[in-house]
């Protein structure tokens, strides 16, 4: 598979079968994407790759506090600015419709929508997640530098036949995932992803891009 491919061919899959990726594939691809660029070679990630009991474990504590009701932990960074401007809250309501109505969930319920989205916490059915921390110091930069490292992770998946999506929601749980991980002091979740290979039964909508007119501008004099 070439990077065009990669690039192409990967989706935020949100079904996943029970089949376990090997450790093996995951330690090339984790190796492979420490090559990832970073300013200063800073290096900022600290990776954490849950699979078996202790990816049960937490799992299963997050799913006792959404059965409790309890609706998550204080954000340490908050996922949007306030005040999204139009174009961006337009882009975000259709990727939700594009999401939800995909599985057949409805405008306006709510209910089935909280009920979709909790699959973020048991991994759409990954076998394997992988979670990223930076210090609570880094700035924006250092948050670059984690995405690109993650993207890197996300590319080399797909050269393995394996799909991925990274999750921001983990977030909503941080201090559960953190009594799992049991990370250096001082450190933030950045993000989660869940790792495995795609159930091709699952429907997973292709989000549509902005046309390079909207986004790029060639200067050439
Ligand atoms: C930093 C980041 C956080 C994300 N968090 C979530 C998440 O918590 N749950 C989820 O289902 N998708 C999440 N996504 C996936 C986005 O919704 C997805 O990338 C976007 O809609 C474009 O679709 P695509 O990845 O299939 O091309 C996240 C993506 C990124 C880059």
């Amino acid at each position: 598979m070439n990077v065009y491919e990669a690039v192409r061919s990967r989706r935020s899959v949100r079904g996943f079968l029970a089949r376990p990726v090997p450790a093996a594939v995951l330690t090339r691809v984790l190796s492979a994407a420490l090559r990832a660029p970073s300013g200063g070679n800073l290096q900022p990630w600290r990776l954490y790759l849950l699979s078996g009991s202790r990816l049960e474990n937490l799992k299963s504590r997050v799913r006792r506090r959404i059965a409790a009701g309890d609706s998550g932990d204080p954000l340490p960074v908050q996922p949007y600015p306030a005040g999204l401007p139009a174009v961006y809250a337009q882009r975000l309501a259709d990727m939700g419709e594009r999401r939800y109505g995909a599985v057949g969930i409805a405008r306006g319920d709510k209910a089935g929508r909280a009920r979709i989205r909790a699959g973020n916490w048991e991994c759409f059915g990954a076998p394997a997640a992988l979670f990223c921390y930076l210090g609570e110091r880094m700035l924006p930069p250092q948050w670059m530098d984690a995405g690109i490292f993650l993207q890197s992770v996300m590319l080399l998946l797909r050269a393995e036949g394996l799909d991925s999506c990274p999750q921001i929601a983990w977030a909503e749980y941080h201090r559960t995932v953190a009594e799992v991980i049991k990370p250096p002091g001082g450190h933030v979740l950045a993000c989660g992803m869940s790792i495995g290979y795609a159930d091709p039964d699952e429907p997973q909508p292709l989000m549509p891009r902005a046309p390079l007119s909207e986004v790029v501008t060639f200067l050439d004099s």
